[in-house]
């Protein structure tokens, strides 16, 4: 059967959410209270009403249609004036494509605009999931490691030096998926002009926007010109709890939408009607949702944070964003072993770092997305007694 499979998706390797929590699941059904920090999801339900929207919907006959490819236009029309205000950005409802979730926008935005061969930038540690869609599309990730692993603030300086005659694209995740770290107003200004200067394009993947904590969120789109050169990836999944909706968008100059959309075309026609109505109450009647659920989020991050600070071996910088904190373990090679092992012995699922490219390595991601602040310190108990032993 091998055979059959060219070696390009031989060669990907599934991030190992499924074998952590399969194994997570054996030992909860053999009576163990086993603690989740894996998973990238946030504690609450969608808005009432986005729920709202899709009971109704069920009654109408568009619900079985197909949309126009590139969305319903009442959602992207809406979803242009929110993002305009809260992005900076100026923008209109053709500059937005409706997609099935945010890594399907990634891909369609990369098949777009990468040819196989390209060398795409990853600033790294970096989300699995964009690492994997370039090999797939045949092009070559490139790994740009963050200098500052403290903060893991990304730098131009960082991504100037894996420039070669070759490279097509820059990949930003603000705030990152491993660390939690946003990325800078004048750094990130700074990678968007550098690279247009040389026809490079940034595809800036902004899944966790509405989970900027300490600051405002920068975005791509709002450094003037962005249209050139910039490309930005958003999703419902986060920041509204929708994320077996599977309903997302792209937001980049019309003339780019006029061919991504071929390739939408090509994949879903469009994405799922019902779950574009649901996206459309919440962008219109609960924009602000996400943020009623920052308070929690800063109490959770501050219990992990106090809790981390006490065990020798384990350092931790918190980051502004996201709901991640990729703490480095002190002496640690193989991350995932160590995961591995606390799952076994303290009943504790972890992401090794290294899941995230070799510059993860090292590290172990834990969200404080999905746990309560009581599992969050049961959790740090777990870890001082493994660490400690
Ligand atoms: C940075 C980042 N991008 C994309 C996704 C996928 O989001 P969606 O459910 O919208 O496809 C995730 C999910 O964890 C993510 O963390």
């Amino acid at each position: 059967m091998r055979d059959l499979i060219p070696s390009r998706i031989q060669g990907l390797e599934l991030p190992p959410f499924d074998p952590l929590n399969r194994r997570a699941a054996e030992l909860r059904a053999a009576g163990h209270h086993v603690i989740s920090l894996g998973q990238a999801v946030p504690f609450f339900p969608p808005p009432a009403s986005a729920l709202d929207a899709a009971r109704a919907a069920v009654d109408t006959p568009d619900v079985n249609r197909y949309a126009t490819d590139p969305g319903l236009p009442s959602l992207r029309d809406i979803l242009a004036d929110r993002l305009s205000e809260t992005l900076s950005a100026t923008m209109t409802g053709d500059d937005l494509i409706v997609t099935a979730g945010a890594n399907h926008a990634f891909t369609l935005a990369l098949t777009t605009l990468v040819d196989p061969g390209d060398e795409v930038i990853l600033a790294a540690p970096y989300f699995t999931n964009h690492q994997m869609a370039v090999v797939n599309l045949g092009a070559i990730p490139v790994e740009a490691p963050i200098a500052d692993r403290a903060t893991f603030d990304v730098r131009w300086t960082d991504i100037e030096s894996r420039l070669t005659e070759r490279t097509k694209a820059i990949v930003l995740c603000n705030p990152s998926n491993p660390t939690g770290a946003p990325v800078s107003a004048v750094e990130g200004a700074r990678i968007v002009r550098e690279a247009a200067t040389r026809g490079i394009v940034v595809i800036s993947d902004e899944t966790y926007m509405q989970f900027v904590y300490d600051d405002a969120h920068w975005s791509a789109a709002s450094v003037p010109g962005w249209r050139q050169n910039v490309v930005v990836i958003g999703t419902f999944s986060k920041s509204f709890g929708m994320m077996g909706w599977r309903v997302g968008y792209v937001l980049a100059d019309a003339a780019i939408c006029d061919q991504l959309v071929k390739v939408q075309d090509t994949t879903i026609i469009c994405a799922p009607v019902i779950s574009q109505m649901a996206a459309e109450a919440a962008v219109r009647e609960s924009w602000t949702y996400p943020l009623t659920f920052h308070d929690e989020l800063r109490q959770r991050r501050r219990v992990l944070a106090d809790g981390l600070a006490t065990i020798p071996g384990i350092e931790w910088t918190p980051t502004r964003g996201g709901m991640f904190a990729f703490a480095r373990i002190l002496g640690c090679v193989e991350s995932t072993r160590l995961s591995n092992h606390l799952l076994e012995r303290e009943h504790l699922v972890t992401i090794p770092g290294a899941a995230f490219g070799p510059s993860g390595e090292g590290f172990l991601r834990l969200s404080y997305g999905y746990a309560t602040q009581a599992d969050l310190a049961d959790a740090v108990g777990r870890l001082r007694h493994f660490f400690g032993d």
